[in-house]
């Protein structure tokens, strides 16, 4: 495992932008994992700035993302789909037809998820997985537990989650309850993760999981099990470190 010190956010953005620009030109026809939220907000500006500027080629990327809200539209603002949509897809010349995220709108949970692991046996192993962490330690939304999740599966938040992500919703009771999430697997059978932090909210997250036992307790832990990690993570979120 690498930590990169970040000093702050943008720094972070920069570090992280680099290192997925770096997959993209290495290997054109690479799969990106990705995540949605704050964490990876920056990196993706910078990666559209660096696609605008001539720099960086998306036409051959294929993006296969974590997660999704249960129920929500990919044209509700705060569905994950909506979020890739305006942050990345719609300012780079990805084939739209290579952006996978979960169904939030599908009738049948347990039909999405296999539909999902389906994909991802399709498209292999990830080669970039992009994570971000929760306050309590979750990836994806593979929330704390008693047992790894493997698979795709339909989650309920923790109630830590909504609260967290209550931010941008209007009013608590909008935040949905479940989401669908990709599982530990193929997380760990990407060849390369990249995850970020940023802030104290994450310091005691950050600690629990890179220095303390693996356990599904604590999700991002199980990253301890992987040979190519690499953190970037700014000055508050290193402060137990
Ligand atoms: C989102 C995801 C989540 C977030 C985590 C941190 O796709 O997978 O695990 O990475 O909740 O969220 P932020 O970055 O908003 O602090």
């Amino acid at each position: 495992m690498v930590i990169i010190n970040a000093t702050d956010y943008t720094d972070m953005s920069r570090k992280a932008a680099n290192l997925v620009a770096a997959q993209i030109v290495i290997k054109p026809a690479c799969v990106l994992g990705l995540a949605t939220g704050s964490s990876p907000e920056g990196m993706y500006a910078q990666l559209v700035a660096r696609h605008q500027a001539g720099d960086l080629d998306f036409s051959h990327v294929t993006t296969v993302n974590l997660d999704e809200y249960r129920g929500l539209a990919p044209s509700h603002e705060q569905s994950y789909r909506y979020f890739m949509d305006h942050h990345l897809f719609h300012h780079v010349n990805i084939d739209p037809a290579r952006t996978f995220l979960p169904n939030g709108l599908a009738a049948d949970p347990a039909e999405c998820c296999r539909a999902y692991d389906a994909l991802l046996a399709t498209l292999g192993p990830i080669d970039l997985q992009v994570l971000g962490i929760g306050g309590n330690g979750h990836i994806g939304f593979n929330e704390p537990g008693t047992a790894f999740e493997p698979k795709t599966h339909c989650v309920d938040l923790a109630d830590t989650t909504i609260e967290a992500n209550q931010r941008f919703f209007e009013r608590r009771e909008d935040v949905p309850r479940q989401a669908y999430t990709m599982g530990i697997q193929p997380i760990l059978q990407a060849r390369k993760i990249v995850l970020l932090a940023s802030g104290s909210g994450k310091a005691q997250a950050l600690r629990d999981a890179l220095y303390d036992k693996v356990t599904p307790a604590v999700p991002a832990s199980v990253l301890q099990l992987h040979s190519d990690v690499t953190v970037i993570a700014d000055t508050a979120a290193r402060a137990l470190l």
